[in-house]
């Protein structure tokens, strides 16, 4: 590829919904910040996007305060049915090729899986060691074990938390009395490394009250996840009105007329905007510049080379808000 020189960068977000209670804030913070600490560490020793978001992303699906990994919400059968994908554009150091994909971009999804820890490192299985992009139900498990990726018992992602929180909905859906929101923890991150190579990853246990076999927008390329050579974005919130917005790839398309924190905000604002739906989106683009947007609460940690490690909690851009407006988001 061509040699150019760029700021590498590393945005996470930890999923848009409502305000997170403040007893959970300090230790949601902790915990982002050591994601992308781990990330930033991979960018500074000078490696990987790909390698860069996968870290991150794992510490955070390992964190059971995030609905993702260990920690996920459940189905309203009281399953786990978890959904991941990531994306590069650009070539890996140590291949100069990107694997199964066309041309420099790649890419590798999983829906509505259970039994593995990791379901960001199936997704990457599936980009690495198939032909495929999506992979779903038996197959992506064997293909799991195949890889070696780390296999566990749905039990063992599920937590007491999100066994309550099932509780609690299920019980007021069976008494049809509505439920306070709750659903943070869609995680998220995109990266440029030195190289110019640009990666985006997503990973989530899902909306809350989903029906068994709903797959949301953090499985499809282009809705939750989408990289090209121009930049990449990962998306979170109500994932019905990102897949049919196809955020993230019209949130990439628009860098070419502005900077990321544009983008963002546009694809926020006109687009979940117009859906009235909730969620949020963080961005990098092609020399290293970031940006993010929500219109709900959303965490979002940052690496820029510089400037070091950030926390922040953002406050959401404003929408107009309707009665048709939606209460899903996560
Ligand atoms: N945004 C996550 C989902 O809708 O599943």
């Amino acid at each position: 590829m061509t040699r150019r020189s760029v700021i590498p960068a590393l945005v996470a977000h930890g999923g848009a919904g409502p305000a997170v209670p403040a007893d959970e804030r300090p230790e949601r913070k902790r915990a982002m910040l050591e994601a992308v600490r781990r990330g930033a560490d991979i960018l500074k020793d000078g490696g990987d996007a790909l390698d860069v978001v996968v870290a991150t992303i794992i510490a955070l699906e390992d964190h059971p305060l995030f609905n993702a990994g260990t920690g996920s919400l459940l189905t309203i059968d009281g399953s786990v049915e978890m959904d991941a994908s990531l994306m590069l554009a650009g070539d890996r150091s140590d291949s100069g090729e990107t694997a199964g994909g066309a041309g420099r971009i790649s890419a590798g999804a999983v829906a509505a899986v259970g039994r593995v820890r990791n379901p960001i490192l199936l997704a990457r299985a599936v980009m690495e060691n198939t032909r495929h992009v999506l992979m779903v139900g038996q197959g992506a498990e064997r293909l799991a074990r195949r890889a070696g990726v780390p296999m566990c018992s749905n039990e063992d992602l599920i937590t007491e938390r999100a066994r309550e929180r099932w509780r609690r909905l299920r019980d007021s859906v069976q008494l049809g009395i509505p439920h306070a929101p709750f659903g943070h923890g869609t995680v998220g991150a995109v990266a440029i490394d030195a190289r110019g190579a640009i990666a985006a990853a997503t990973s989530t246990g899902g909306v809350p009250g989903k029906i068994a076999g709903r797959v949301g927008d953090s499985a499809i390329i282009g809705a939750g996840t989408f990289a090209d050579l121009s930049g990449a974005a990962s998306a979170t919130g109500y994932g019905e009105a990102i897949i049919l917005a196809g955020l993230c790839r019209e949130a990439v398309r628009s860098l070419t007329g502005a900077p990321p924190a544009t983008a963002a905000r546009r694809a926020v604002t006109d687009l979940l905007g117009a859906a009235n739906a909730e969620g949020g989106i963080i961005m990098v683009d092609r020399r290293g510049r970031i940006g993010f947007a929500h219109n709900a609460a959303m965490q979002v940690g940052v690496y820029e080379s510089g400037a070091g490690i950030r926390h922040l909690w953002p406050d959401p851009v404003a929408i107009v808000k309707s009665a048709a407006k939606s209460s899903r988001r996560t």
